[in-house]
């Protein structure tokens, strides 16, 4: 892809923001039946993050929006769109980014601006999503700045009792993004991309809001609506082929081979998962970097927070290759192969 257009694009800015407070596996042992080896043999997650009363999708979004235009020196005003990915918008409209952008025209430091903002549900491929999207806008001459960012809070849609707990022990609560900006090296952008979907999955892992959002022959369980369901072990199964699938699907359209790479930034969904990715390919483990121990899933935040953690230590670097991929509810999967 590279070439065929002059405009590159850079992944300019990365940013991410993690409440302060921090919710144990020891925690959760006093809530539910569950215990600390149990949780960290199926899962990897020892602790995650939690927000607090005063914090939200909004708040976390916009902590991170202020760092992408703080740091990169962007005028609001030459920011043309604002991707957030998200299945916790507080309502059904306005979307949570038109909000966002609200908060800071209101902030006298930042101002108004006038960029399209939406907010887009893919679950944990979310992020994913809105970055191959504003690629092609900027590829393409359409955009020169678009904000992507992934954002949950999911400590909300489960529920902390020993009937919640094969969902409570994964999710965490953050938000990561990325600032993508049009340059004139065209050499930089995206070398692969895929976004898959299969529907008829979907039953597999949902919020309901109401009795109607029940599968047909599936009776409502005893959790409230708003309440995250999971089938687990349907997940698990599907997750671990198709992250492996993902990759070499990837790795073919850009003809490079694993080797190629120098960083896999993977939804962080269990480590189970993740491992037999990384035996697949041979992947070492400094290629392909775990936060799940510390930050837990957070769904469509979890490829920006770790993609920012591993740029803000200095371990990737411009020049590199980094190929990011998440899977989530739909079901969907997807990647994103770029050239730093
Ligand atoms: N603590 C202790 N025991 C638990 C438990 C918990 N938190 N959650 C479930 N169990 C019990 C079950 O009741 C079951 O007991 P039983 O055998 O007596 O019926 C047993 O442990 C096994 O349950 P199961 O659901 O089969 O466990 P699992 O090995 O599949 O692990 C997950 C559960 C959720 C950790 C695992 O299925 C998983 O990670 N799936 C993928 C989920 C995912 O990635 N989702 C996000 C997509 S983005």
């Amino acid at each position: 892809m590279p070439g065929s257009n002059p405009i590159g694009v850079r992944l300019a800015t990365i940013s991410h923001y993690l409440p302060k407070r921090i919710l144990s596996n020891a925690d959760l042992e006093k809530m539910m039946d569950t215990s600390d080896d149990w949780i960290v043999q199926r899962t990897g997650v020892h602790r995650r993050h939690m927000c607090a009363e005063d914090e939200s999708v909004r708040t976390m979004s916009l902590c991170v929006l202020k760092d992408l235009l703080r740091e990169s020196g962007l005028p609001p005003e030459e920011l043309d769109l604002l991707i957030l990915a998200t299945v916790g918008s507080s309502m059904a409209c306005p979307s949570t980014a038109c909000q966002m952008l609200c908060d800071l025209a209101e902030d006298p430091e930042f101002g108004p601006t006038n960029a399209g903002a939406f907010d887009m549900t893919a679950a944990c491929s979310g992020f994913v999503y809105g970055v191959n999207l504003a690629h092609g806008l900027i590829r393409s001459g359409q955009c020169r700045n678009v904000a992507v960012i992934g954002t949950e809070h999911l400590t909300k849609m489960v529920e902390y009792s020993t009937r919640g707990r094969g969902t409570a022990i994964l999710f965490g609560d953050g938000s990561g993004g990325a600032l993508l900006r049009a340059t004139d090296d065209p050499s930089k952008g995206l070398l692969a991309q895929s976004m898959h979907s299969d529907g008829t999955r979907w039953r597999d892992l949902f919020i309901p809001r109401s009795e109607c959002d029940f599968p047909d022959g599936v009776a409502n369980d005893d959790l409230p609506m708003g309440i995250m369901r999971m089938n687990g072990r349907a997940v698990f199964k599907f997750a671990v082929g198709t992250f492996g699938d993902l990759i070499a699907e990837t790795l073919e359209k850009a003809g490079l081979s694993a080797d190629d790479v120098d960083h896999y930034i993977c939804h962080q969904s269990n480590i189970r998962i993740l491992e037999a990715a990384r035996d697949r390919f041979g992947i070492p483990p400094e290629k392909m970097p775990i936060n799940i121990d510390r930050v837990g899933n957070t769904s469509a935040a979890s490829v920006p927070i770790l993609l920012s953690e591993q740029t803000k230590s200095g371990l990737i670097k411009e020049g590199d290759r980094v190929m990011m991929v998440a899977f989530g509810a739909g079901l969907t999967w997807t990647s994103s192969l770029w050239q730093l």
